[in-house]
C-alpha cells in the first residue's frame, strides 16, 4: 500500500529497469522470411515493402551468409513463380529442379548450419492464386493434401530442415507427417501455420509473389478473424497430427490468440508478423509519424510477452543490425 509500496522505485533508472525486465528479444528468436526469384544478380525491392527484396539465387547465397554472421539462424523460403509455370495443381511445386528446390540447396550450401524452413502451399504455383486445387470454383481439401505432401517431401529431399504448411487444408499435418515418416525423413520438422486467419494484412506479400487469389478470397480455408476458440481447436489438432511448432498469424492484432495458446498448449509457439504489419510501420515512419526503431522493438517484445518463442518477421535483420535491444 502507498507509500510503503511505490511502483516507480523499480523504474527510476535504466539499470533497475534492465534488472527487472521480464521479456527480451534476441537474434535466437527470429525466423527470417526470404523471397526468391529466378535470374542472376537480382535484388528487387518489393514496392509495398520498402527495404525488403526478392533475391536471385546468387544474391540469396550472400544474404544468407550475412544473416548467419549477424546471428540469425533460421530462414523461411518463399518463391516467386513465373505465370507460365503456374497451373491448377501446382505441378511446378514438385519439380526437383524447381526454384524452391534450388533455393534450399543454395542456402544449405552457403550455410550448412542455418535452419531452412519452407513454405508449403499451392498459391505461388496456382493459376488461381489459391492455396489448394480448384474444382468448380471450390478449393478441394483432400486432393490438395496429396500435392502438399509431395511438395513437403520434395523439400525434404533437397535438405529442408522444417516444412511450414501455410495452406490451412484440413488434415495436412497428418498427411505430411505420415509422408515424411514413410520416406524416412524422421528428423524433418513441421512448423504448422495452425492459427492462420483470413487477413487483409497479407496484401504486400501477395504483391511480392504475385500470388493474390484470382477469384474470391481465402475465407473457406483461413480462419475468421472474429473467432478465438477456433484457434485453440485448430492448433490442438495440428499438434495431435504431428506438428512440432505451432504458429499464430498475423501478429500484432492477434496477441490474445498467442496468449491463449501459450496458456493452454505446450508445443513451441511461433508468431508471424506479416507483410502488412511491416508495410504499415514503414509507411508511418516514412511520413515521420512514428519512430521506426522504437515502435518495431515495442511490437517485437509484445510478441514475446504474449507467449511467442519464435518470431517470423521482416524486421529480423534490422533488429540483428541494431544489436542493442
Ligand atoms: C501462402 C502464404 C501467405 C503468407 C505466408 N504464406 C499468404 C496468404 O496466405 O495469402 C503471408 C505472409 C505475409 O503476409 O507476410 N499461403
Amino acid at each position: 500500500m502507498y507509500p510503503l509500496q511505490r511502483n516507480r522505485r523499480l523504474r527510476q533508472n535504466t539499470s533497475i529497469r534492465n534488472l527487472v525486465r521480464e521479456f527480451q528479444i534476441h537474434t535466437d528468436d527470429f525466423i527470417v522470411p526470404l523471397f526468391v526469384v529466378e535470374g542472376l544478380q537480382k535484388k528487387e525491392e518489393i514496392p509495398s515493402m520498402p527495404g525488403y527484396y526478392r533475391y536471385s539465387l546468387d544474391f540469396l547465397e550472400k544474404e544468407v551468409e550475412e544473416l548467419w554472421q549477424l546471428g540469425l539462424q533460421a530462414v523461411l523460403l518463399f518463391v516467386k513463380v513465373p505465370d507460365a509455370k503456374k497451373d491448377n495443381k501446382g505441378k511446378e511445386a514438385l519439380n526437383t529442379e524447381g526454384l524452391m528446390q534450388r533455393a534450399i540447396q543454395t542456402v544449405k550450401k552457403a550455410c550448412p548450419e542455418i535452419l531452412v524452413m519452407t513454405d508449403v502451399a499451392l498459391d505461388p504455383y496456382s493459376s488461381f492464386g489459391h492455396d489448394g486445387i480448384v474444382e468448380q470454383g471450390q478449393i478441394v481439401n483432400d486432393a490438395t493434401l496429396e500435392v502438399l505432401t509431395a511438395m513437403a517431401l520434395s523439400h525434404a529431399q533437397v535438405g529442408a530442415d522444417f516444412v511450414a504448411p501455410s495452406d490451412m487444408m484440413d488434415g495436412r499435418i497428418l498427411s505430411i507427417r505420415k509422408g515424411l515418416e514413410a520416406a524416412a525423413f524422421t528428423d524433418v520438422g513441421i512448423m504448422s501455420y495452425s492459427a492462420k486467419y483470413a487477413s487483409s494484412f497479407y496484401g504486400p506479400f501477395r504483391d511480392a509473389l504475385d500470388s493474390a487469389p484470382g477469384f474470391g478470397d481465402k475465407k473457406t480455408y483461413q480462419m475468421d478473424f472474429a473467432n478465438r476458440s477456433e484457434a485453440l481447436i485448430e492448433s490442438q489438432r495440428d499438434a495431435d497430427e504431428g506438428a512440432d511448432i505451432l504458429m499464430v498469424k498475423p501478429g500484432i492484432a492477434y496477441l490474445d490468440i498467442l496468449y491463449e495458446l501459450k496458456q493452454k498448449l505446450n508445443t513451441p509457439l511461433a508468431v508471424y508478423q506479416v507483410s502488412g504489419e511491416y508495410a504499415m510501420l514503414k509507411a508511418a515512419a516514412e511520413k515521420g509519424w512514428l519512430d521506426y526503431e522504437s515502435v518495431m522493438l515495442e511490437q517485437l517484445v509484445a510478441f514475446k510477452r504474449a507467449g511467442a518463442s519464435l518470431i517470423a518477421s521482416y524486421h529480423a535483420k534490422e533488429v540483428a543490425l541494431l544489436q542493442q535491444f
